[in-house]
């Protein structure tokens, strides 16, 4: 890889200067009390930060969080994320209340050596996400005046052609930041050749979102396991009554062609919790998959399938894993992905955990994460470098 990274700008000597970081610290917040849900995300980023602070440059922290519209918009501003980075540091992290402003101009101005700046949500500027490139350029010359050098740690970003992303590494020396170094090595042992057998399990609500990457693994994989609320659209592929489960009409023939371009190789769920509500207090039973009653809908795979999929992921080497199972948030419909995060943590396999909700799950439901190979932080961005995509990111480093 033709990427320079963090080692070699520490090698320079950073010292004294200012270091523009990008980071992806979009962290889930509680809609009621806005605290921060699951913060993998910030930790993930500290070791990039961490090496910077220890040789002394001034490191200035860009993100996104949400998607407000190109304006500041209280609900996502990254005020908490900066009192929590904070923390994790160990040293208070000075917060811009703009991005390109005159906060951001005046808090950048005033750090010392050593010391973290942290500058409010890039989408709060229309230039940050703009299809024009004319505008995001102005906007990255902005945020490029921020720094004498540019670190990409923002993986879960690395598929947005946007300013931050792709823009300012144009306009600074570059280099991938700890994070994007292991993302990309380690997804790279996945697209290169895994050892067999390989085994990926994908979950989440929409075959939509998920039918380019199962397009691109079909061919590779030894076994995909399908669970969560796509699954429904492949059982109703396969002739079986949903009741009122997640159903992608339009996409019915498409998951009938997938099943039978690789007759045995997609296993879909032989039973599952069928639930009267989308609530967590619902009345629910355990069905089998061609046995939903018409007025109920699929929350949950169930356990014969748990124990089907376990089966399949113990005899694994490689395992890929993204999406839920089912609606896990809800404990009465949390053990589908449960039981599929403990076979692969049981496994004698090199795993991977891909994806902003199949990572929160994993702490969500108490799992060891050091029990996986790896947990990535990228959700979309892991799968488009799964589907064999040029990203955005990646392409501005390897310039
Ligand atoms: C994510 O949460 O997937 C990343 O932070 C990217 O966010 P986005 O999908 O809003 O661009
Ligand atoms: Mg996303």
């Amino acid at each position: 890889m033709s990427i320079r990274n963090l080692d070699d700008l520490l090698a320079e000597g950073v010292s004294g200067r200012r270091v523009l970081v990008r980071a992806d610290l979009n962290v889930p917040l509680d809609k009621q009390t806005g605290e921060i849900t699951d913060d993998g995300r910030i930790r993930a980023v500290l070791p990039t930060l961490g090496a910077l602070v220890q040789a002394g440059a001034k490191v200035v922290v860009c993100s996104h969080l949400g998607r407000p519209k190109g304006a500041p918009d209280p609900q996502f501003s990254l005020r908490p994320v900066a009192g929590r980075l904070g923390e994790l540091l160990g040293a208070p992290v000075h917060f811009a209340t703009d991005t390109v402003g005159d906060s951001a101009r005046a808090t950048v101005a005033g750090l010392a050596d050593g010391q973290v700046a942290l500058l409010e949500n890039l989408r709060f500027n229309p230039g940050e996400t703009s299809k024009d490139a004319a505008e995001r350029g102005a906007f990255a010359d902005q945020l490029a005046a921020f720094g004498e050098a540019y670190v990409d740690d923002a993986f879960g970003a690395v598929h947005r052609k946007h300013a931050s992303v792709f823009d300012v590494p144009a306009r600074l020396p570059h280099v991938a930041g700890r994070l994007v170094l292991r993302e990309v090595q380690v997804l790279g042992k996945l697209t290169g050749e895994p050892e067999r057998p390989y085994v990926v399990v994908l979950g989440g609500s929409k075959v939509s979102d998920k039918l380019a990457v199962i397009e691109a693994l079909l061919p590779k994989v030894d076994r995909l396991l399908i669970g969560g609320g796509m699954c429904f659209t492949f059982l109703k592929a396969q002739g079986h009554e949903v009741g009122t489960s997640l159903l992608e009409e339009e996409m019915v023939q498409t998951c009938r062609n997938l099943l039978e371009r690789a007759p045995g190789k997609i296993m879909l769920p032989v039973d599952v919790v069928a639930a009267d509500a989308f609530a967590p207090d619902a009345a629910h039973d355990t069905v089998p998959a061609d046995g939903i009653p018409s007025h109920r809908l699929g929350l949950d795979v169930g356990p014969r399938t748990v124990a089907g999929f376990a089966a399949v992921i113990s005899q694994a080497k490689t395992v890929f894993w993204n999406g839920p199972m089912g609606v896990f948030e809800m404990a009465a419909f949390a053990a589908g992905t449960r039981g599929v995060a403990e076979a692969i943590t049981k496994a004698d396999a090199f795993s991977v955990v891909g994806g902003g909700d199949s990572a929160a799950a994993v702490r969500a439901l108490g799992l060891d994460d050091s029990a996986f190979g790896h947990i990535s932080t990228g959700g979309g961005a892991s799968l488009e470098y799964l589907e064999g995509k040029t990203l955005p990111g990646i392409a501005a480093l390897e310039n």
